[in-house]
């Protein structure tokens, strides 16, 4: 049946206008964020074609190599200033940058899909954008991880009562409260790393997943584009699409999920009832009714937008569940979910680095919650020092709680010195893996953004 509402494209004679929209799905508008890194690919595929050996007449000779990798940088400058489109007939941005190249440089231009497929193309996009990506977000994990531990050291030994199951527990301090946060989050590179090393590697000539009968050098596009390594099996490679991108919203999931924790504490403490922080004006929102009211609602939705990111990274991993091996459509979704994924916890630790900066601790309010319950623990412990079996002590204690009395809770908090406690905690030590931290992503960076610019020129 010939479709009545058909368009052309370039792969495609004809295909029916509800067809394309379909499968191009968000493309035009995702596709933007890979121009750049789309770019860089075929600068580097083609530059790869111009040295190829072994054949009777060059697929492109370096002196038209060169002109590509011209016309190439022209197209991301364009995209810079916002004067590219992805066009829906075009269905993606490998398809948009082909037609612009052939525009202006024509045969030349219908050369460049030489021994690639889209396959592979959008493999290395995602990866070259992965990259970058995790690098930039990593400084501002930094930064949130800093703010916190300001807030911690400004508040120095402020004592604040510890809490398990949230009920009053033992001594315990503001800095240890905001440095205790601080490490989970830090920690959370370690995820972020696993993503970016696995994101760090080459899929390039591949092509749809089984290679081609042309000589092509996958080793000179991975130095090229500053790849760690090789994906060396082409089929795994076409494989590893979607599985770099389901590892980078584990950790996106897993970082939403400690900033989530971390939200829900500044709630509570920011109660009236507990009143030990008070949050920003200017971050909190306002009633229509209740003229008092000054809501947390930011950090509400911090809660609200890790469940979003959650199921993203469930989405990606049950998309990657049925799929048999080779490329298949579905993995187009798996760009969606990491970029979705990506902007969320970007805005999101953005926002919270913003709260944090502004949060205030009220030390009457955090020294007024300690009741003689917190001390408990403190009282066996001495009767311990008089050489009191701990147990003992401890049944001795539990059967007269109304003998506790309130304690200087200053006098408490000093007396708790050992590593990681409140007066042991090193915010040096913070200090210290925040700078190493920041310096690799840096230095990952730079190292990226070279290998672009001596491609794309
Ligand atoms: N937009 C597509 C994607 O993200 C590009 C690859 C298309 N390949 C194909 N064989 N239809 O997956």
């Amino acid at each position: 049946m010939k479709a009545k509402n058909s368009k052309k494209t370039i792969t495609d004679s004809t295909v029916d206008q509800d067809v394309l929209t379909y499968t191009v799905g968000e493309d035009t508008v995702l596709d933007m964020a890979l121009i750049k890194w789309d770019c860089m690919g075929t600068a580097a595929h083609v530059t790869m074609l111009s040295e190829m050996k072994g054949l009777r007449k060059p697929i492109v000779t370096k002196a038209e190599a060169a002109k590509v990798r011209k016309e190439l940088a022209n197209v991301v400058a364009k995209a810079q200033k916002g004067d590219f489109v992805i066009r829906e007939d075009d269905q993606d941005v490998h398809m948009a940058v082909e037609r612009a190249l052939t525009e202006k440089l024509g045969d030349l231009g219908k050369k460049i899909h030489t021994g690639r497929s889209r396959n592979d193309q959008v493999a290395v996009d995602v990866r070259l954008h992965m990259k970058s990506e995790i690098l930039s977000l990593e400084k501002e994990i930094c930064a949130l991880v800093a703010a916190l531990c300001k807030f911690g050291k400004k508040e120095g030994a402020i004592p604040l009562v510890g809490r398990t199951h949230l009920q009053p527990a033992m001594p315990s301090t503001v800095e240890m409260w905001a440095t205790g946060h601080a490490e989970m989050i830090l920690d959370q590179l370690e995820n972020f790393e696993a993503a970016y090393r696995l994101a760090d590697l080459n899929p390039l000539g591949s092509a749809a997943g089984y290679g081609v009968p042309l000589p092509l050098n996958r080793a000179r596009t991975t130095a090229l584009l500053g790849f760690a390594r090789t994906i060396h099996n082409c089929f795994g490679a076409s494989m590893a699409r979607g599985e770099c991108e389901a590892a980078l919203l584990s950790a996106l999931a897993q970082v939403m999920c400690v900033l989530s924790r971390l939200a829900q504490d500044m709630i509570i403490f920011s109660m009236p009832e507990f009143a030990y922080f008070r949050l920003p004006r200017e971050y909190c929102t306002g009633s229509s009714i209740m003229p008092q009211k000054y809501n947390p609602d930011v950090l509400e939705l911090v809660r609200g937008k890790t469940a979003q990111v959650v199921g993203w990274q469930t989405a990606a991993l049950t998309l990657l569940h049925g799929m048999p091996g080779g490329y298949n459509r579905d993995l187009q979704d798996a760009k969606l979910l990491y970029m979705k994924g990506l902007e969320t916890t970007r805005t999101t630790l953005r926002i919270m680095t913003k709260i944090v900066e502004g949060m205030k601790t009220d030390p009457d309010a955090c020294r007024a919650a300690f009741t003689p319950g917190v001390f408990a623990t403190d009282v066996a412990l001495r009767k311990v020092a008089a050489g009191v079996p701990w147990r003992d002590a401890y049944h001795d204690v539990r059967d007269h709680l109304e003998l506790l009395e309130s304690e200087d809770c200053d006098a408490a908090v000093k007396a708790k010195t050992h590593e990681g406690t409140c007066l042991g905690v090193d915010g040096a030590l913070y200090s210290a893996r925040i700078s190493a931290a920041k310096a690799l992503a840096s230095k990952r960076l730079a190292a990226l953004e070279a290998c672009c610019k001596k491609l794309l020129r």
